[in-house]
């Protein structure tokens, strides 16, 4: 479904000294699997997403959405992926109802489809009381799930979420985490970012562990703890201390 070779990105940066971000990162997420990518700020998980999603270009190594090159077919890339990014904005003025049909319409959806998936995803993220609210009466909570939402609206076979539940208060993250279950049920395939360890372990299939732009662990939860320690707190801080 994602699969990726050798990524590498190195921005600009300021008076000309270039930041690398990302080095040599390979992973693939397959079908159905909820793969999550940790690292701490900075390590290169919102680049790794970004040049995931075709918003970003690597600088070297090539990818691959549901068969399509992350750079050659980067259209097609788009249609077959959900990017939530860390940065989403709505428009203030319009209200959830008004952001998400605006949004359907650009994948193409049939209004009357678009109300169907409204109606669905109002009902797993319990967004009924504040559909027809305006965006900028929203609390934060609220606001990501518009903005979950609005990602996930033409049901993408492949999501991927840039810190979904930064920020968030315990029942929020909660139906964020109920939904990205749902769509391991679905067979549909989620890579997520995060920093929330009790995350990982509820729901993902393997992890990747960056740090510094290079990847320091890559495989199934157990493999993790076996290899670092059961405590996956102590698991992350070994890995990125191992490496420092
Ligand atoms: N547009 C940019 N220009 C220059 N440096 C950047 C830019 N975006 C990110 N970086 C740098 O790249 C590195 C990785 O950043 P990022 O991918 O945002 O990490 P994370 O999401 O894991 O916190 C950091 O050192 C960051 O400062
Ligand atoms: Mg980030």
């Amino acid at each position: 479904m994602i699969e990726i070779h050798n990524l590498g990105k190195t921005y600009p940066g300021r008076r000309s000294v270039p930041v690398r971000a990302l080095a040599d990162v390979s992973f693939e997420c397959r079908p159905g699997e909820i793969f999550g990518l940790l690292g701490p700020n900075g390590a290169g998980k919102t680049t790794a997403l970004r040049i995931i999603s075709t918003a970003l270009r690597p600088t070297s190594g090539t990818g691959r959405v549901m068969g399509f090159d992350i750079v050659a077919d980067a259209t097609a890339v788009r249609r077959n992926i959900g990017f939530l990014s860390s940065n989403t904005g709505l428009y203030g003025r319009l209200t959830a109802r008004e952001v998400l049909t605006y949004f359907g319409r650009l994948f193409g959806l049939s209004d009357e489809r678009i109300r169907a998936r409204i109606g669905e995803l109002s009902a797993v993220f319990s967004m009924s009381e504040f559909l027809d609210r305006p965006c900028d009466k929203l609390s934060t909570g609220m606001r990501q799930k518009v903005n979950i939402a609005r990602t996930v609206l033409h049901a993408p076979p492949v999501m991927v979420f840039d810190e979904p539940t930064a920020g968030l208060d315990v029942l929020t993250s909660r139906s964020i985490v109920q939904f990205v279950r749902e769509c391991r049920r679905e067979q549909r395939t989620v890579l997520f970012s995060t920093h929330i360890m009790s995350e990982v372990e509820k729901l993902c299939d393997r992890v990747g562990v960056l740090h510094e732009g290079r990847l320091h662990f890559c495989g199934p939860i157990d493999e993790l703890r076996s290899r670092y320690g059961a405590d996956l707190d102590e698991a992350f801080v070994r890995i990125v201390g191992e490496a420092a």
